[in-house]
């Protein structure tokens, strides 16, 4: 199982794909604690990003100004997100000669969108706060914003 999981990284942090070293990155955080007690918080960020929220808002809330519709596509790409195994950012990983992932699978392809949009948030977040927030809670805090932005249009 463990050398299976070191495979799966070394695999992952061979690709070039940023979206797939922020899954290893997502995935060594939640190994790392997983077998702590760890309780679920609004302001997990708080110390280590202070600008998470606000640098994610801006990003989200200029794609909604461009196209109202991007709003309840971020929702969706979140929502399908979590299917197979959880909410844990794979939508986000793209097929490789080797590795055929969910942003393809039938219900996806072509389908979700928005992946830009989180793009950018991504990186607009690597410049406030390098290495420290996942793509799953980019996904999470952009659909949030997503639904509390379009509520007001
Ligand atoms: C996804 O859609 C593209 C464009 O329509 C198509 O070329 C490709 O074969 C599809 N991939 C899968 C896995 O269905």
């Amino acid at each position: 199982m463990l050398l299976l999981t070191n495979k799966f990284i070394s695999k992952i942090m061979a690709s070039s794909s940023s979206a797939m070293v922020c899954l290893a990155m997502a995935y060594l955080l939640v190994a790392s604690f997983g077998s702590s007690n760890a309780q679920l918080t609004t302001n997990f960020y708080s110390n280590s990003c202070p600008n998470l929220f606000s640098t994610v808002k801006a990003v989200v809330q200029s794609a909604i100004n461009k196209e109202a519709r991007m709003g309840a596509s971020l929702l969706r790409l979140f929502f399908h997100d979590c299917f197979v195994n959880g909410c844990d950012g794979s939508i986000l990983l793209d097929d490789t000669s080797s590795f055929t992932g969910e942003k393809t699978a039938v219900p996806n392809n072509g389908s979700v969108r928005g992946f830009e949009v989180i793009d950018q948030i991504k990186s607009a977040v690597e410049n406030v706060c390098p290495s420290m927030v996942s793509c799953a809670d980019i996904l999470a805090i952009t659909a949030r914003d997503s639904v509390v932005i379009v509520s007001k249009i």
